[in-house]
């Protein structure tokens, strides 16, 4: 098999976390969700986030983090703030030219966790 993983595609976890790095400016930069990250180490949240993405497109590493309910079960989180945070890694992957297939690829699997990261209806 010689077909590339979706992490070889979008370019290994340097690429990775150029992406996360901008996709948290953007957040914080948005008052409709930045309030959720006020008492949040963002260099560790970075960290993560790359580490899980990472591992979610296929990559070799390992995520270590707390898996997505508990990490985010102390935040009253709702289908809009979802859709507000995957449309603003949307908006990142194709600020960085990511392609449309691998840019769907990323987000479908994002949303794959939506019902465990929504906490309020
Ligand atoms: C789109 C799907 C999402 C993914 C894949 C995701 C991923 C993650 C990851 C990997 C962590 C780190 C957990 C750890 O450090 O152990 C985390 C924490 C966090 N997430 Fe998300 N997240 C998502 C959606 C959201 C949304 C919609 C919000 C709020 C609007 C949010 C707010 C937070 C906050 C505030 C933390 C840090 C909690 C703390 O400081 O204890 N996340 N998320």
């Amino acid at each position: 098999m010689s077909e590339k993983t979706l992490y070889e595609r979008l370019g290994g976890e340097d690429a990775i976390a150029a992406v996360v790095d901008e996709f948290y400016d953007r957040l914080l930069a948005d008052e409709t969700v930045a309030h959720f990250f006020e008492e949040t180490d963002m260099q560790k949240q970075r960290a993560h986030q790359t580490a899980f993405l990472s591992a979610v497109a296929g990559g070799p590493g390992e995520y270590t983090g707390q898996d997505m309910e508990t990490a985010h079960a102390h935040l009253e989180i709702d289908h809009h703030h979802f859709e507000t945070i995957a449309s603003h890694l949307g908006e990142t992957l194709a600020a960085f030219d990511v392609g449309e297939d691998e840019r769907e690829a990323v987000l479908e699997a994002v949303s794959s966790y939506e019902d465990e990261v929504v906490t309020v209806a």
